[in-house]
């Protein structure tokens, strides 16, 4: 089958975190240190990437700030021809790796927030004393000019606060604020009756982000996520399976979304044994739900399917245990009582903490 280039690549460097947020979209079954692509073999994947049509790469984790090469891996992706965005939770960025990054050519940074108040975000984070590193962290690069995004994850613990969030990346000088309610990937699922929003929180954060935007127009841009659990139509998830994107993981597997190792029956090659492009372009996982002719009644009859490509293929499979399935967040889904039955799942129970093994 025919796929246009990739146009971004999410280059998980590695796992390792000092935060271990309960709705992580890594896997379960993280990779270890020892099992990370060294430095030269990043800097040819950026190389392969930029050949493949790539024009963005966005340095993510875990935390990237726990690679020690970090900088280096930022001026290759540079060098390759690459927009750098830094996906990160600030923490370990001192000023020093800052002046080296910007050296490097480091383009964008996309903070995470998880909350406007020590109390908040360092119980969501798991990590005490995170919040004042972070802001502290956040303050140094709005003093240098580097263009900063906030992204902000919400869901039932932090959406009530959203006003002092969006106040918050006024303050810090966000280009861009990211209203990125929790989808439920990752360590996500494991904590899905704790952070499930109400719907009423739903309601409340669609009608807040549009009039913010009006408001911020010029100022502050908006992204917005809404919480799909309560949609009646799915989102087109990585804009269609194998379109627009790739991941690479922490060891070298290539990915069509971050949560596609959760499909069983696929098997998804590295790029230390196959190049990038006949990844993309050849390999059965990444053809597997391309395009819209693989797709089950009702979606391939339904006047949508050019728009959402029938959902989320990792949340059908987390769903309705089947990956092929039509996303049961669509309200034509023969699955769909299993999302209504997940909304009555609401519990206080203690999070389920990120840890690596
Ligand atoms: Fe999308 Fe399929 Fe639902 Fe139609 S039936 S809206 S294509 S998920
Ligand atoms: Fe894998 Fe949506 S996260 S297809």
């Amino acid at each position: 089958m025919s796929a246009p280039p990739p146009i971004a690549m999410l280059a998980e460097l590695t796992h390792r975190c000092p935060l271990s947020c309960p709705y992580c979209s890594n896997p379960l079954e993280m990779v270890r240190a020892k099992e990370e692509l060294p430095t030269e073999v990043w800097v040819d994947v950026f190389a392969q990437a930029a050949a493949l049509g790539v024009l963005q790469v966005h340095l993510s984790g875990g935390e990237p700030a726990s690679r020690r090469d970090l900088e280096a891996l930022v001026g290759a992706a540079r060098k390759a021809g690459l927009y750098t965005n830094l996906i990160t939770s600030g923490i370990g960025l001192t000023p020093l790796r800052l002046d080296a990054l910007e050296a490097a050519g480091l383009d964008h940074i996309q903070l995470s927030m998880q909350g406007t108040r020590p109390d908040l975000a360092d119980w969501i984070g798991g990590y005490r004393g995170g919040f004042e590193r972070k802001i502290a962290v956040a303050r140094e690069i709005g003093r240098r000019g580097i263009p900063l995004t906030l992204n902000a994850v919400m869901h039932r613990h932090n959406l009530d606060d959203l006003d002092a969030t969006i106040a918050l990346a006024l303050d810090l000088g966000a280009r861009r604020i990211e209203v990125a309610c929790v989808q439920f990937h990752g360590w996500a699922v494991a904590n899905r009756a704790q952070l499930l929003p109400t719907r009423e929180q739903t309601e409340m954060v669609k009608r807040k982000v549009a009039a913010a935007r009006a408001e911020y127009e010029g100022v502050m841009a908006f992204d917005f996520v809404p919480p799909d659990y309560y949609s009646d139509y799915p989102k087109a998830c990585m804009g269609g399976w194998g379109s627009a994107g790739l991941n690479v993981t922490p060891n070298g597997t290539v990915l069509p979304c971050h949560a596609a190792e959760t499909i069983p029956h696929l098997r998804f090659e590295k790029v230390t044994d196959r190049p990038l492009a006949e990844i993309w372009y050849e390999s059965a996982a990444f053809n597997a739900y391309r395009g819209t002719d693989w797709l089950p009644e009702p979606c391939a009859g339904c006047e949508r399917k050019e728009i959402d490509f029938g959902g989320c293929r990792c949340q059908a499979m987390a769903l309705a245990g089947d990956a092929s399935a039509t996303d049961p967040i669509c309200a034509k889904s023969p699955h769909r009582a299993r999302v209504l039955a997940a909304l009555e799942e609401v519990s206080d129970a203690p999070f389920t903490y990120r840890k690596l093994g």
